[in-house]
């Protein structure tokens, strides 16, 4: 049976995948940036760190698509009474952040993998099934920097929202979603009763 907290939480799953994910894409980010300084001579460096940017995107995309899976069998919990046009902003900025969060290791892989060189997966050389072709390389790559900043900017809405909620209107959505709320809900429950 549901418990009035599990009934207004996201589930265990949701949560750990919610911020496995955010770390890693925080991660990401920078990580996109700080690897085009690296010089291009001697070329082993610069080669070692993209092909790490490029296995951990391909994980967060095997990660998505089993948080996707997992959320289209498991709602997330109702929102709290708000204002109609806070939730409808709040299911539009996760709709874009779950779209960002497919095009952009998408499009890294495609333009990778029209590139002409071999995609690799922590080490493990992936089926090169695409020709060299510049043309969609140069598309994929301009998808790749445009989707970031969509996807930088649908972050700052994020986090600026959560922040507001917190510590403004100082209500319970963070709860929904940090590991750690059980335990400090249930604990100012026992403070209270006991
Ligand atoms: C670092 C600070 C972050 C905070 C404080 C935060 C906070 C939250 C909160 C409170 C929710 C639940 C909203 C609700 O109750 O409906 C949520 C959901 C969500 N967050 Fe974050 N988040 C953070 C980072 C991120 C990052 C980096 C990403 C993307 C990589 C992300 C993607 C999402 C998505 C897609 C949802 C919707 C989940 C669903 O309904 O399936 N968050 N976040
Ligand atoms: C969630 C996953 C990912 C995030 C957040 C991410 C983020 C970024 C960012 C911010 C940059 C720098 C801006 C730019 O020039 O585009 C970048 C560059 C790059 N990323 Fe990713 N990336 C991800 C996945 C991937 C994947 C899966 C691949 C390839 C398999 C890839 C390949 C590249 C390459 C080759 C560059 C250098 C610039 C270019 O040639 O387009 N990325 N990435």
């Amino acid at each position: 049976m549901q418990n009035s907290d599990s009934a207004e939480r996201y589930t265990t799953t949701a949560i750990a995948l919610h911020w496995l994910i955010a770390g890693l894409v925080l991660g990401m980010i920078a990580f996109g940036w700080w690897m085009q300084e690296i010089p291009k001579n001697p070329v082993g460096p610069r080669v070692n760190a993209f092909n790490l940017h490029k296995s951990i995107g391909l994980t967060v995309l095997c990660l998505m698509l089993v948080r996707t899976l997992w959320r289209a069998t498991h709602p997330p919990p109702p929102l709290p009474p708000m204002p109609a046009w806070q939730a409808r902003a709040a299911r539009t900025v996760h709709l874009l952040l779950y779209v960002c969060l497919f095009v952009q290791p998408l499009t890294g892989y495609l333009g990778s993998a029209y590139s002409g060189y071999p995609v690799r997966f922590f080490g493990f050389v992936l089926p090169a099934w695409a020709p060299k072709v510049d043309g969609v390389k140069d598309a994929m790559s301009v998808a790749h920097l445009v989707n970031s900043w969509i996807l930088v900017t649908a972050l700052v809405l994020h986090v600026g929202a959560t922040l507001k909620h917190a510590l403004i209107d100082r209500d319970r959505i963070f709860h929904r979603i940090w590991p750690w709320a059980r335990v400090a809900h249930d604990q100012g429950v026992e403070a209270r009763t006991g």
